[in-house]
């Protein structure tokens, strides 16, 4: 009987959720820095983007992710979509989760960041790109000053790179043109450090770069987050001894398009088989 028990316990899977492809960027260094345990990617491509979504719809749509991410023995759930981490995770955390699913953890990936970005004392100016609705929350304008009060913030909101992002190909000059004009206004502001608070953007970081003089750190969400994860398990034993450690890895998606998984694959950086599944 003891050995049943202990089997069940370690039944279980890291989740992570995105409103799309972006997540995969985040995903793929997770599972880099972290290649034994068993992983589940859930994609809401039918109702994304979250970008421009209000509070009420991405806390609704970010519960029924979380919820099926559950079903799915997940123990422990990023949330590498910075929209829902923004507008959906505190209410999840505080009323979801105590509610629900005592025992699980559902963590986001602002607060990472902005412990990072406010960790050098010369990064007293820091630049946000983001989407609009992150944008509008102020979620990293509260974490970075909460984490340093003498932090000056400069937001941005940046509509068209996940779109350019997930054209493809032939973007270079649309690119080019968009970049120019956001980050106009985060040098301006003399910034010191730049955050790329949005799951797409980590894909530009070196189109970025080209904007930008040497003396502007970047802060590119996929690789801080895989390293906090890290250090998390390390700290929650309770936690990590229930999970599954065997690599697997699955994903589902609400809509399941060849652009999916070509567009995905590239993300990720190797090939993947979605499976279609319905939130409700
Ligand atoms: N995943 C979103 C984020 O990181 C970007 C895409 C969207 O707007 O849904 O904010």
């Amino acid at each position: 009987m003891a050995g049943t028990g202990r089997q069940f316990m370690k039944n279980f899977s890291i989740g992570v959720f995105d409103s799309g492809f972006g997540g995969l960027n985040i995903m793929k260094e997770i599972v880099l820095k972290l290649p034994k345990y068993n992983y589940i990617y859930l994609a809401d491509t039918a109702r994304a983007p979250y970008g421009s979504r209000s509070k009420e719809t991405v806390y609704s749509f970010t519960k029924q992710a979380v919820e099926f991410l559950f079903k799915q023995d997940c123990q422990l759930i990023i949330l590498a979509c910075n929209t829902a981490s923004a507008l959906a995770l505190r209410k999840i955390q505080k009323e979801y989760l105590p509610r629900y699913y005592p025992g699980r953890r559902v963590l986001g990936v602002i607060i990472p960041v902005a412990e990072e970005a406010t960790g050098d004392i010369f990064n007293n100016r820091i630049g946000v790109m983001a989407t609009e609705a992150t944008v509008r929350s102020e979620s990293f304008v509260k974490e970075l000053k909460k984490i340093n009060p003498k932090a000056k913030v400069f937001q941005k909101a940046c509509p068209l790179l996940v779109p350019i992002v997930e054209a493809g190909e032939d973007k270079d000059e649309i690119l080019k043109i968009a970049l120019k004009n956001y980050l106009f206004y985060l040098t301006k502001k003399d910034i010191n450090a730049l955050i790329l608070g949005c799951t797409h953007y980590g894909l530009l970081e070196k189109n970025i770069k080209n904007f930008l003089t040497k003396d502007i750190k970047i802060f590119n969400e996929g690789k801080i987050v895989a390293d906090k994860l890290e250090k998390y398990l390390l700290n929650h034993p309770e936690i990590e001894k229930n999970l599954k450690k065997n690599s697997k890895i699955k994903f589902f998606t609400t809509d399941l398009t060849d652009k999916f998984e070509k567009l995905g694959s590239g993300f990720f950086g190797k090939k993947i088989t979605p499976k279609k599944v319905i939130l409700d």
